[in-house]
């Protein structure tokens, strides 16, 4: 599949858009600075929190935001225990008490922090995956 081109620069934080890359779904999701600040929050409870498994991400994504640009995330959103599309609840709260926004999989409940991190005692073995990904000199992101 040839790489997408999407122009992100009307996507406001918090907002999601949904695109398609070698015919699987792909999220590019602006992240508030909030949900930034609260990746640090939740890293203690995560199952790969520095994302070792190199499989699920480009290397210059191995890091806590999981991105090239800290505020833009790009994400297949299938789950990577059976492959269901996991809701998208980005505000604190919105799960449970506890919830500090992310992705939560209703098919059989693995959560997914705003990085696409797996949290630790869920059935999802690894983090989502994310696919490769450049910002092209006119500001456009290129996945692919
Ligand atoms: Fe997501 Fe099983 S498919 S938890």
């Amino acid at each position: 599949g040839a790489p997408v081109e999407v122009d992100t620069s009307t996507l406001k934080p918090g907002q999601k858009m949904d695109i398609s890359w070698r015919g699987q779904p792909v999220w590019v999701i602006r992240r508030s600075e909030s949900a930034i600040e609260r990746l640090a929050e939740v890293e203690d409870r995560l199952s790969d929190p520095a994302s070792a498994v190199a499989s699920q991400q480009p290397a210059y994504a191995q890091n806590a935001h999981r991105s090239l640009d800290p505020e833009l995330l790009v994400l297949i959103p299938i789950c990577t225990h059976l492959g269901c599309i996991p809701s998208y609840m980005p505000q604190p709260g919105s799960l449970d008490a506890d919830w500090r926004g992310g992705f939560f999989c209703p098919c059989h409940g693995s959560k997914f922090d705003m990085a696409g991190r797996v949290y630790a005692g869920v059935p999802a073995p690894t983090n989502l995956q994310v696919p490769p990904h450049r910002i092209a000199d006119n500001g456009v992101l290129v996945v692919g």
